[in-house]
């Protein structure tokens, strides 16, 4: 959602931002823009994408070394030309671009129209960039301390960077519940949202921290202050992320690559935590909290979209070896409903982005009131990471296609991890079984090498149905959240109207949907229910259904009755869902792809969402 790019140093700064653009189209957007200082302020932006941006700076001057540029994901005002960012200010030596939202623009926007501001755009960006215009030419001030002025007064959410036709050397960066990440280069500065379009120029980044403005002046050091005006020491960090992990590697789409890393990325999301001849599982990070997660009374799972089905699989988990009680609430719900909570409970967030706006709210919520908040992230030193006391995170590597992939198993491995050495601590789990799971862990990536080459099973029944209009998932026990997934995974990168359920409760409603053009798709795997979910398939044969199950190695009952099986290895119970998601992401992958969709950026998502 929304990405922000900019430079300031003695290199040509266009190359960097539109790449650097490039590099975060994966947010999802539906404007983009440039801004340079070259002799005075250019700015060029259109509605659509970075490639049209780019056509069309094609016979432009684009010299200059300082410049900023944007990709809006429209909230104030539909995606047009005037909307779309940067946004210069009253008297055009001021531009801007922002992510975020100031809530109370309306009144700000009053106050400068009384005092002779008109506007082009309907955004709370112009309105923010005249406010600090105003105070600008009133107070006399330089431009930080207009911006930090202008900032004491905004109500809301922020990441801005700005640049000023009278200061051709400094562009002053600023952040309120919007990431924004400063690269810093030998005598020169980089700006982002997130560390993507940075790493292939330095290593060296500094995450800006709430409310603190910088001011970033080629050849000098980073200046940082907060808005109350307290000088701040930057914390300069090492990014561990490369470059290839953000190329698509010979792969058509990153969701393929990343649905091919993920034999790599549970081994790494289990890498120095697992050990299973010495019967040794740790997390690091959250070890010195297990005294309190043990004596809290409940654990509270708070997340979004497909962390909310990892947290669902947790839920399972936690309660099945570790006997601790456990909530999953969907953190935009349980941020709005009142929710009780105690000192000493325990929340734990999960997410991928680490930015999520409503996960980051939830974590607030449940701060104010005394719980001890645990993460597990993908992205290192996100908001997220950064809101909660202690956590672990899954180690996936960056994650670029928008439907969540290699993100779910991670977290569900770090969640198994976890539930594990709960487990062990309170003993209530034999030793026997302790030891034989951790080496079904230990071998899971193994065994996910065998889902990955299906020697094109799934590619085939998606063809099969990539014309049809509904979906119906279907799974019990652990199965649940991995139903659940799949029908999330296909809705939103093909547009097919998917539900997932639990299979027994399809009796209760959805049985009234099928007819012999209603593909189900059964995660009909041998342990737990399975007599159970082999009735739930007869209930549906018995109606003509069309039939697609995914099967444990081996079984025969499922084969005779189903239409289409996708087979995959052995293993517990409770680690089946790292195994039967795979090839859900795969169907759905290939029946997007048969469709023409756009699988890496669908329309209207977001990767990382950012406003309520
Ligand atoms: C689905 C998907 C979304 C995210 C959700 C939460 O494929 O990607 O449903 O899971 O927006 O995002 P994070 O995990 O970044 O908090």
């Amino acid at each position: 959602m929304c990405g922000i790019v900019a430079y300031v140093g003695y290199k040509q700064a266009y190359p960097i931002l539109i790449k650097g653009l490039e590099r975060l189209e994966y947010r999802g957007y539906d404007s983009a823009g440039v801004a340079l200082l070259n002799h005075g302020l250019k700015t060029y932006k259109i509605p659509g994408k970075v490639a049209e941006l780019k056509r069309f700076l094609e016979d432009k001057d684009l010299d200059g070394n300082l410049g900023i540029a944007h990709t809006r994901w429209a909230t104030h005002g539909e995606p047009n030309f005037t909307n779309a960012h940067p946004h210069y200010s009253q008297t055009k030596s001021l531009s801007i671009i922002h992510n975020g939202i100031i809530e109370n623009y309306a009144l700000l926007k009053e106050e400068l129209i009384k005092r002779g501001y008109t506007f082009n755009s309907d955004t709370d960006t112009e309105v923010l960039v005249n406010l600090i215009e105003d105070i600008q030419l009133n107070e006399q001030v330089l431009l930080d301390e207009a911006v930090r002025i202008a900032l004491n007064q905004v109500v809301g959410a922020y990441a801005i960077v700005i640049l000023s036709a009278d200061s051709p050397n400094t562009i002053i960066a600023a952040r309120k519940g919007s990431p924004l990440v400063i690269g810093i280069g030998d005598d020169d500065f980089y700006v982002a949202s997130d560390a993507t379009p940075i790493v292939e120029y330095t290593k060296n980044v500094v995450y800006l921290e709430d409310e603190e403005v910088a001011v970033l002046t080629r050849g000098e050091k980073l200046k940082l202050r907060d808005i109350k005006n307290h000088e701040k020491t930057p914390y300069i960090q090492q990014l561990e992320m490369n470059l290839s992990e953000l190329e698509k590697g010979g792969y058509e789409h990153f969701m393929l690559k990343e649905i091919n890393e993920q034999s790599r990325s549970v081994k790494d999301s289990m890498r120095g935590r697992l050990n299973a001849s010495k019967a040794l599982v740790s997390l690091g990070g959250i070890v010195d909290y297990e005294q309190t997660i043990l004596a809290a009374n409940r654990i509270v799972i708070v997340a979004c979209g497909t962390s909310w089905h990892a947290g669902l699989v947790g839920e399972y988990l936690f309660e099945d070896l570790a006997r601790i009680p456990v909530e999953v609430e969907y953190a935009s719900e349980f941020r709005y409903r009142n929710p009780i909570i105690n000192e000493g409970d325990v929340v734990l967030a999960i997410s991928q982005s680490g930015e999520t706006a409503d996960t980051l709210a939830a974590i607030e919520l449940a701060k104010s009131k005394g719980a001890i908040i645990l993460g597990i992230c993908n992205v290192v030193g996100s908001s997220i990471a950064r809101a909660t006391h202690a956590g672990s995170y899954t180690h996936a590597g960056p994650e670029i296609g928008v439907a969540s992939t290699k993100a779910f198993t991670a977290q569900v491995t770090v969640l198994t991890l976890m539930a594990l050495r709960l487990a062990e601590l309170k003993g209530t789990i034999p030793r026997s079984r302790f030891i034989r799971l951790l080496h079904e862990l230990e071998d899971l990536p193994n065994k996910i090498e065998r889902v990955l080459d299906d020697k094109g099973a799934t590619k085939f029944i998606a063809s099969q149905f990539k014309d049809v209009h509904n979906f119906l998932y279907l799974g019990r026990g652990y199965n649940f959240p991995v139903a659940l997934e799949g029908a999330l995974k296909l809705k939103e990168i093909s547009y097919i109207h998917a539900e997932g359920y639990p299979a027994a409760e399809m009796k209760h409603g959805p049985i009234a949907l099928i007819d012999e053009n209603m593909p189900v798709v059964f995660i009909a795997t041998s342990k737990g229910i399975y007599d159970k979910v082999v009735s739930n398939i007869m209930e549906v044969k018995a109606r003509s259904g069309k039939i697609i199950a995914v099967v444990t190695e081996g079984d025969t009952t499922v084969r005779e009755l189903a239409d289409y099986v996708i087979e995959i290895p052995e293993t517990e119970e409770m680690l089946i869902p790292m195994l039967a998601t795979i090839p859900l992401q795969k169907l759905a992958y290939y029946i997007a792809v048969m469709r023409g969709c756009n699988v890496d950026m669908p329309r209207n998502l977001a990767k990382s969402v950012t406003v309520e």
